[in-house]
């Protein structure tokens, strides 16, 4: 395949961006999408250019980190598949795509298509953990739960943290990151104890950095993982509750 690339590029977070245009030809239908930019990058290298930044790390869809628009989609144009999952088949000969980094005030870019995406950690840290009592461990099934719990809360920790459902919002907000962390705890019986705390905690600090939900759909749409925004309105409710005079007591109850 013959492509050309228009690439958002970068010097650092104060200066002014700009896209620059790249030939890419053959480039095998077979590649990844961060195969293909190996690719350009050892060209434009052995050309003695700057090759242009990108993040990834597992590259097999676990870790979140490859955050890219591509032709103005996270991710690309495959439903449910992260950048690194991408082949380049889904694409034509003779294509321009064009490749930016996430867009959103509270992922600043570091360089080229890379974002500083730390603002999610302060989510995580502000109620992303459970406590349990240290100590031998505990005999296997000893907290029974029921299946259609176990696999909600699976389908929640499913979320890799990529950013994709902040990119695709028009209003940049992080609903569906927060609500997917918050559910994967407060759905289960060991999450019962900071269930309220965490979820004002945590939502309280994604208003610090994000905009608000407007209902557009638009990250369930670019989530790679398909989290669906029912996990948002489950974390609303839960939302309400610990706001309530009564929180004290309805941290005591599932
Ligand atoms: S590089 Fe890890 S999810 Fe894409």
């Amino acid at each position: 395949m013959d492509l050309t690339l228009q690439v958002w590029r970068q010097d650092g977070p104060t200066t002014s961006g700009r896209f620059e245009t790249y030939a890419a030809p053959g480039i095998s239908e077979d590649m990844s999408f961060l195969e293909m930019l190996d690719v350009v990058n050892e060209r434009l290298a052995a050309d003695g250019k700057e090759p242009i930044t990108f993040d990834h790390d597992c590259r097999e869809g676990i870790c979140g980190t490859c955050s890219l628009m591509i032709n103005g989609k996270a991710h690309g144009p495959e439903r449910g598949t992260a950048t690194c999952q991408l082949h380049m088949r889904k694409f034509n000969d003779g294509d321009t795509i064009v490749i930016e980094p996430w867009r959103a005030t509270a992922f600043p870019i570091i360089k080229d298509l890379m974002v500083d995406r730390s603002a999610f950690d302060r989510i995580v840290e502000a109620g992303g953990y459970i406590t349990v009592a240290a100590g031998s461990a505990p005999d296997a099934n000893l907290i029974p739960v029921p299946k259609p719990v176990a696999d909600a809360a699976m389908d929640a920790a499913a979320c890799i943290g990529c950013g994709a459902c902040v990119a695709a919002c028009p209003n940049s907000a992080a609903q569906l990151f927060t609500s997917a962390k918050v559910a994967h705890l407060n759905l289960l019986p060991q999450g019962q104890s900071e269930r309220y705390a965490r979820t004002e905690a945590m939502v309280d600090t994604m208003e610090q950095y994000f905009g608000s939900c407007t209902n557009h759909g638009e990250c369930q749409e670019a989530c790679p993982k398909e989290i669906p925004i029912d996990f948002i309105a489950t974390m609303n409710k839960d939302y309400l509750r610990a706001k309530l005079k009564n929180r004290r007591y309805l941290s005591r109850t599932p």
